[in-house]
């Protein structure tokens, strides 16, 4: 059996907090795309731990496999593992062998293309974490996989190939030297570092041989095989959201992988056929945030400053609103600390969502963080040039002239949440169920479980696949 978790909206809707909750009966958490540019908060025992790359599944004794349609930070990677370790957890962590890998030039290259496009609505926003640099040299078949770590001299003539290349995109493309320091930082890391055939090698093999040293690569699509086989209760964890996607989202603010459910197949090496014969479960937060650039139609009141143009868009009206809603949910990246921007549920998105992924079941979160407001709207449909429609267009162009319908739903009070986690979804306020359950009509998939406060007991559970 399994369940694959979609981010439904632009990432950030709490899918941590739903692999947590179905992860205690699963035995293997997979990771099918992106890196350490995710971000997840996993308190357990009481202890507080920030993780981006190692899956959440791993602090709870789970295994955590990182999919071939991953690109891994090795540096992110052995941290994160090395502070579970002293913190006295023992995390089993297995990497594809066919993921790729981010260098440090993949973040510095991040880093200076961002910094060419600030003066224009071009900027992405990134975590600048080096996601987009790897995956072009994945799809340009010069990438350096997890497989070639493990071979000294392979790996020593992969770098030579491709980091004069990368080398000269930064000096003639870009017109940066050399001796700069990276990102401007004073602790004088100079960004040739970055391209140093000899350390990055030496550096590089000496993660291969720890990576071997711990058995910890494995071919991925085998590996769960056999544990299905097996009889294991697997998760696919997808980062990031549906808006995001490289495919289905809103190029180009988008991250550069698939966090859509097609991508739990080919990101993991297992067919379609195994996603699909699973759950598939959409989370949506109960309204929407993003971080970084792009339309927002429902947006209640921008963060200032990403992209001029997009952030126009809804900006200004409710700003006192959606710094409520901003502090009440705690919307602040959790990777960059970035805040940020607030707007009304998009049901045209969720119904590109629903469409994309296959939801069979859905995840609603915080609908804690909108009790007290006398009412809630949902953005219903959108016009734009002239017509009404009902679902995300295919240019982001056109996506940035929508303006939202809005419907509105009266809203629903404070009311003692950890009771209602106690005494399940009829103690839950009758407006809220209203909301729920005009979500789950129109995208034609059941609750499955409601996210009323911040920690994983915070949850109405409706539905347990694995039960
Ligand atoms: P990248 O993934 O760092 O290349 O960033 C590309 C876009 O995806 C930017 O708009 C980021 O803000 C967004 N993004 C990447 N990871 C996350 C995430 O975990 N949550 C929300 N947005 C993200």
């Amino acid at each position: 059996m399994t369940i694959t978790i979609v981010g439904s909206q632009l990432g950030d809707e709490g899918k941590g907090r739903v692999v947590d909750l179905y992860g205690e009966s699963a035995d293997v958490v997979a990771r099918y795309q992106g890196g350490d540019n995710a971000g997840h908060t996993v308190v357990e025992g009481g202890n507080e731990y920030k993780l981006s790359l190692v899956p959440s599944g791993a602090v709870r004794g789970k295994v955590g496999v990182l999919g071939n349609g991953c690109v891994i930070n090795p540096d992110t990677l052995f941290d994160e593992i090395d502070t579970l370790r002293e913190r006295g957890l023992d995390p089993d962590v297995r990497l594809a062998r066919r993921a790729h890998v981010i260098l440090p030039y993949h973040r510095v290259l991040d880093g200076i293309e961002e910094d060419a496009k600030s003066d224009s609505d071009r900027k992405v926003g990134t975590t600048g974490r080096g996601i987009g640099p790897t995956y072009e040299d994945k799809a340009g078949r010069r990438g350096i996989r997890v497989g070639d770590l493990l071979d000294s001299e392979l790996l020593r003539e992969k770098l030579e190939y491709v980091v004069p290349q990368k080398r000269a995109l930064a000096e003639n493309v870009f017109g940066v030297s050399m001796s700069d320091t990276i990102g401007g930082s004073s602790d004088g890391v100079e960004i040739g570092e970055a391209f140093d055939i000899d350390a990055l090698h030496e550096q590089y093999e000496r993660y291969g041989e720890r990576l071997q040293e711990e058995d910890m690569t494995v071919e991925s699509g085998e590996f769960l095989a056999s544990r299905l086989d097996a009889g294991d209760e697997v998760i696919f964890e997808g980062a990031q959201g549906t808006l995001i996607d490289i495919d289905h989202g809103n190029y180009p603010y988008v991250t550069s992988s698939n966090p859509t459910a097609g991508g739990a197949a080919t990101g993991t090496g297992l067919s379609p056929g195994v996603v699909g014969d699973g759950d598939i479960i959409g989370i949506v937060k109960a309204y929407l945030t993003r971080v970084g650039s792009g339309p927002l139609p429902t947006e209640l009141g921008g963060v200032v400053g990403d992209t001029p143009d997009y952030d126009e868009q809804g900006a200004g009206e409710n700003e006192d609103l959606a710094g409520y809603i901003r502090e009440e949910g705690g919307e602040y990246g959790t990777v960059t600390g970035r805040p940020r921007r607030v707007g009304w549920l998009d049901m045209p998105m969720l119904r590109h969502a629903a469409r994309t992924s296959g939801f069979t079941g859905l995840a609603v979160n915080h609908v804690d963080v909108l009790a007290g407001l006398d009412e809630v709207k949902v953005g219903y449909s959108y016009d734009v040039d002239g017509e009404e429609i009902f679902t995300i267009p295919a240019t982001t162009e056109r996506w940035g002239r929508c303006e939202p319908n809005l419907r509105s739903f009266d809203g629903w009070p404070e009311v003692d949440w950890s009771e209602v986690a106690d005494e399940g979804y009829e103690a839950i306020p009758e407006n809220a169920r209203t909301y729920l359950e005009y979500i789950s009509d129109e995208l034609d998939a059941p609750i499955y479980a409601v996210g009323i406060g911040p920690s994983r007991e915070d949850t109405v559970v409706i539905e347990h696949p694995f039960e």
